[in-house]
């Protein structure tokens, strides 16, 4: 089993404040970190549930794959983050049993993470992101 845990559920949103007030509000969650990914052209927020985070996300510029997602699709579930001890371990087994990579190689992911995303197609229809803390 190389999943270790839950990392995070993403969900899109169009107004990163907005969204955060509704979870304070409706659920009591508190923002645990704030991170800017102009890399990733990404603004997000990490509200944790036990061990776990809901990271509500937007997009920072018109060609911000978050944007694009938004402008197509809408607010909603974007992506699973599972955390994994080895993130290349867990990449080269994903692509060994069929998956698509996005990343072909581990990168930089927020909060000092390492991360690999999969393609929705070859997956069952999810975009996945392997995250090794
Ligand atoms: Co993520």
């Amino acid at each position: 089993m190389l999943l270790t845990e839950i990392d995070h559920v993403a969900i899109a949103v169009h107004d990163l404040d907005a969204a955060i007030e509704f979870y304070e509000s409706a659920l009591g969650a508190t923002v645990e970190h704030r991170e800017r990914v102009d890399r990733d052209g990404v603004d997000e927020a990490m509200l944790k549930v036990a061990e776990s985070y809901i990271q509500l996300l937007t997009g920072t510029r018109d060609d911000s794959p978050i944007t694009k997602y938004l402008e197509k699709r809408g607010e909603g579930l974007h992506h699973v983050g599972y955390r994994v001890d080895d993130c290349a371990e867990a990449l080269a087994s994903m692509v060994k049993a069929g998956a698509r990579p996005i990343d072909t190689e581990p990168r930089p992911g927020s909060r000092g993470s390492t991360i690999a995303f999969i393609h929705p197609k070859g997956a069952l229809g999810t975009l996945i992101e392997l995250v090794q803390e």
